[in-house]
């Protein structure tokens, strides 16, 4: 069974990110999309909230799985027996630290990442602009999944 983690904090997940979780699970029997617990960040939703969003906008694919991890990436792949990682490249501005990162997994545990180019609809999307945006008014309804927008406007009316 081939299977590929697509990891990130997708705090929130954007349109984006599910683009690249949805082309990877045309290419592998499983996607787990892999949060990042990384508690000394400051994050908009709880690590069980991005969880549930993911499941939520990707049960539409069928194989898409959701986890979270700490510590290391290449200790989540190998303890699933995973030897490939999904990335979406933007820009070239996101290769230099992508490509570090890709020689950095594969020197560690042999874990091979697969660069997908961008949707160009998505090309200048992240996550901190999005909050960023939606924080200040602007309107980011096209650029999350509708349940994303729902959540996030409610979490910035209680703020
Ligand atoms: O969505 P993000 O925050 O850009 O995702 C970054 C992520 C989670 C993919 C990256 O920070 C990561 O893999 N972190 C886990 C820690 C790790 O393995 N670090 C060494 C990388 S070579």
């Amino acid at each position: 069974m081939r299977r590929a983690v697509c990891p990130g904090s997708f705090d929130p997940v954007t349109l984006g990110h599910l683009d690249i979780i949805g082309r990877a699970s045309k290419l592998y029997d499983e996607v787990v999309v892999a949060v990042l617990i990384n508690k000394s960040k400051k994050s908009m939703f709880t690590v069980e909230e991005r969880i549930e969003m993911l499941g939520e906008v990707t049960a539409q694919y069928g194989n898409v799985t959701i986890d979270a991890f700490h510590g290391l990436l290449v200790d989540f792949c190998t303890a699933r027996g995973i030897n490939a990682i999904v990335k979406g490249l933007r820009a070239i501005s996101d290769f230099d630290y992508e490509l570090q990162m890709a020689q950095m997994n594969h020197g560690l545990q042999g874990v091979e990442t697969l660069f997908m180019p961008t949707n160009p609809l998505y090309s200048f999307l992240s996550s901190s602009l999005v909050k960023e945006v939606a924080t200040y008014g602007g309107d980011v309804s096209g650029l999350v999944p509708d349940l994303v927008w729902h959540r996030l406007t409610q979490r910035l009316a209680e703020s």
